[in-house]
């Protein structure tokens, strides 16, 4: 699988991504059949990658470029808007694509409001299967003319002990998802630096913490939902008042990331996170959650007591929350 995506490194050892790299420069030159064509290919061969499934959302992006307007409330379908906690509002659309682009559209809005006022926003960004349709309707975008050269971001977590060029770090998955396709200035991103030695591990936490201070908080926050119910990589039994630091991965989600990682026994144990309490500083936090899987954690995120077990109800503390949710993640 992974040789399709990886087939020369640089001096430094870090891998390009031969066929996606190929499928973008048809996309740019206009060859969109040609481009499809890699596109299909890989989804036959590596269904189960996500970088399949970014360039598949991508491409499919472009192809539509014709659709009249992208907004979800031209939809017949609209989403529904509903209330369970008082605290924590949720949206349900027709699927997870319709999510990916009313949150993609309210981020463009914010990005271009903050220009035209000479401001830059700051962004809180997640990784995982989730945002992958996120990041490819704002690669869309971008190519229709929204530039990020006012955007500074900051994501929420990284694994610990694997380099940057490892294929499953998430500075590889926000560089090959969206970060390589924008116009974000490189120095405004941000994300937790993985290979720190254990010795100084406290002081970069501390760094990644001033960071954000120092670029005014942040302004939207995206997260995804683990099946335990974590936010970032703050587990369950994390307290609410926790910032920046290192956690130990809980036995779910290193199940969750064997697959990607060839097995259990090669998935990291530990991550650098943003905490609770550095989660819940942002002033709006956009939470998305597709597919059945998740719909069990969803229900119990929106309905159960605050509570350490399940950090995601710690968002109901928090004024300013949407749950963007397909489906088949909606609460029955
Ligand atoms: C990733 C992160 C995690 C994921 C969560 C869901 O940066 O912080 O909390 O959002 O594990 O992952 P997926 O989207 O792969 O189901």
């Amino acid at each position: 699988m992974v040789d399709i995506y990886r087939t020369t490194y640089d001096e430094k050892g870090a891998g390009h991504y031969v066929a996606p790299r190929l499928a973008y420069a048809y996309l740019n030159i206009g060859l969109h059949d040609a481009s499809r064509q890699i596109v299909d290919e890989l989804m036959k061969e590596s269904p189960n990658d996500w970088r399949t499934w970014f360039l598949h959302w991508w491409l499919r992006g472009t192809e539509e470029q014709d659709r009249k307007s992208r907004r979800v409330n031209s939809s017949p379908h609209q989403p529904r808007p509903t209330m369970i906690s008082p605290a924590l509002t949720h949206r349900v659309f027709p699927t997870a694509e319709a999510a990916s682009e009313a949150l993609a559209d309210e981020i463009a809005e914010l990005i271009r409001s903050r220009a035209a006022e000479g401001r830059q926003v700051v962004l809180g960004l997640a990784t995982g299967s989730t945002p992958i349709r996120l990041y490819a309707a704002l690669v869309h975008l971008h190519r229709q003319g929204l530039s990020f050269a006012n955007v500074v971001t900051f994501n929420l977590d990284e694994y610990l002990g694997i380099e940057r060029s490892h294929e499953e770090s998430y500075w590889n998955f926000m560089h090959f998802s969206l970060f390589d396709h924008i116009d974000v200035p490189p120095e405004n991103i941000h994300i937790p630096p993985g290979t720190t030695p254990d010795e100084e591990l406290d002081a970069a936490c501390a760094a990644y913490e001033n960071a954000i201070r120092e670029a005014g908080g942040i302004d939207l926050q995206v997260l995804g939902i683990g099946h335990n119910g974590h936010i970032g990589f703050n587990e369950p039994s994390s307290p609410p008042n926790t910032r920046t630091r290192v956690m130990q991965l809980n036995e779910r989600t290193i199940r969750d990331a064997a697959n990607a990682f060839g097995g259990a026994e090669n998935v990291p144990k530990r991550a650098i996170t943003m905490g609770v309490g550095t989660i819940l500083d942002a002033r709006r936090i956009v939470l998305l959650a597709f597919g059945e899987s998740k719909a069990g954690i969803v229900q119990r995120a929106l309905t159960e007591e605050i509570s350490a077990n399940l950090p995601a109800t710690y968002l109901q503390n928090h004024p300013d929350v949407t749950l963007y949710l397909d489906q088949a993640a909606a609460p029955r």
